[in-house]
């Protein structure tokens, strides 16, 4: 293995001594460094000495628009020149946002009443949270506090939205999740049905196991429901058919509010606009962000439907003022470029070149399981994850502690592709401008990583795979 500590005084040791990094071994890092970015152009970047990479990950899920967008940037500067920086409290507004709100609601997935503008997706879920609360207390019923939400799920990093979320990583050491945070099966039938289990009764044992639930606990302690439409850092868990219809008629019997996150599958990544669509999602309150900026710019928003806004603008009223305020909430500079983002998302019909590459980047993909380490692949659009397992008939996985995901993640690294290992399933989410060649190319580098990958794990063990 090449040796990757840092030389001293490089900028990767410097990172090494100064900077504290997310989902990120901190003690590993001060040995290794980070591997430092300097420029993008299209689905590429180049690190700082010259070494080229696709963007299989659009980053964090995010940059769907790829590297190099002059129209975002103009859209910035021109904004920044016009006016940089107001707020939206005390009846205060500007044009950009205003303009951004009206999009949204003309593109949303259902009818939405109003748009509440946060920056990022951790505090759009967060918000989405507070306005739960905020609603069930405005009808009379504060005591529906509750919220339900997945197992290896991922809605954020605030403490409400870490609470939300159903990762190990985000709560241990820290406390969380907050009580009235729980947390149901995932919909990932490769690893969670039970032997011989179909697709059908599965999603059927799930929302039987929500109703019991929300049962156990008393509907009129649950406020909502939230789930991503396609599970993103959860291993882009896919649920299986009549699971989210199944899921809504229990939400209805109970009355329980649903949260869409959208804050990966939004504005193209499932092949449309919305993953609400593509899952058959019908919210009470959609979060967005990420790709509404094309991560340009932070910025995030969240839609609510006339029940909720009608409530909550009754309570606000019956209050004085409704309190949830961030000063960068609506910021013209993040509207703008989300603005023209939403603009360029139509006028290039990004939907259509979504469902165009689907088949190249999914049938690609999934020639892989021919491969003795691939498992499962799953996705839909452009975003997938590769399952990498010891023993195909029975799914068993690899020992954790042997690192194979992140060994692939490495190996993909070296070959000039970045990918994420979440555990051993390797997550592709490419921007969503990437053409048939670089498809090619990249699921070209990933067969080079997962050759590597079999090669390490064979030495470790014959008979392992
Ligand atoms: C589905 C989902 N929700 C929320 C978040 C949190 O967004 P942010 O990192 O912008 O706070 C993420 C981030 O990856 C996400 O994937």
């Amino acid at each position: 293995m090449p040796d990757d500590t840092p030389r001293p005084n490089s900028p990767e040791a410097r990172d090494a001594a100064s900077v504290i990094h997310p989902l990120t071994n901190l003690k590993t890092h001060l040995e290794k460094g980070p591997v430092v970015i300097d420029s993008g152009k299209g689905v590429w970047v180049k690190d700082i000495h010259g070494k080229d990479y696709i963007e299989g990950m659009a980053g964090l899920w995010c940059i769907s628009l790829g590297y190099g967008q002059d129209r975002l940037v103009q859209a910035a500067a021109d904004q920044m020149a016009k006016l940089p920086y107001y707020h939206l409290t005390n009846h205060k507004s500007h044009s950009p946002v205003i303009e951004l709100a009206e999009r949204l609601l003309e593109i949303a997935p259902v009818p939405m009443s109003k748009i509440w503008f946060a920056n990022s997706g951790s505090e759009g879920n967060d918000s989405a949270a507070r306005i739960v609360w905020y609603y069930w207390a405005a009808v009379g019923k504060p005591e529906k506090r509750k919220i339900i939400a997945h197992q290896r799920a991922y809605h954020g990093n605030t403490i409400a939205s870490a609470s939300l979320s159903g990762m190990h990583y985000n709560h241990a050491s820290f406390g969380l999740p907050l009580d009235g945070f729980l947390h149901v099966t995932p919909p990932h039938h490769y690893r969670n049905a039970r032997d011989g289990e179909s697709e059908e009764d599965f999603a059927t044992r799930l929302a039987d196991e929500l109703d019991a639930l929300i049962e156990a606990e008393g509907p009129d302690t649950v406020g909502a429901f939230f789930t991503e439409p396609i599970m993103g850092s959860g291993g882009v868990i896919v649920p299986p058919p009549t699971y989210y219809e199944k899921v809504q008629a229990v939400l209805r019997k109970h009355d329980v509010l649903l949260v869409s996150d959208e804050v990966i599958t939004a504005f193209g990544r499932t092949g449309n606009m919305f993953g609400s669509t593509t899952m058959g999602l019908e919210p009470d309150m959609l979060v967005c962000a990420k790709g509404l900026s094309s991560a340009y710019i932070p910025i995030s928003a969240v839609m609510v439907n006339a029940r909720v806004f009608d409530a909550i603008a009754a309570e606000s009223d019956r209050i004085g003022v409704f309190g949830l305020s961030f000063t960068y909430s609506g910021h013209p500079v993040s509207a703008a470029v989300a603005r023209e983002a939403l603009r360029i998302y139509k006028e290039e019909d990004i939907v259509g070149h979504v469902r165009a590459m689907e088949p190249h980047f999914q049938g690609g993909l999934r020639k892989l399981l021919d491969h003795p380490l691939v498992g499962e692949v799953r996705g839909k659009g452009l975003v997938a994850g590769v399952e990498l397992v010891r023993d195909k008939d029975t799914h068993q996985a690899f020992d954790p502690a042997l690192g194979v995901g992140p060994f692939c993640n490495e190996r993909a690294e070296d070959h000039g592709l970045i990918v994420r290992a979440i555990g051993d399933t390797i997550s592709f989410c490419p921007p969503l401008i990437i053409n048939q060649v670089e498809i090619k190319e990249m699921i070209a580098r990933f067969q080079k990583a997962l050759d590597d990958t079999l090669e390490m794990v064979r030495g470790l063990d014959q008979n392992a795979v």
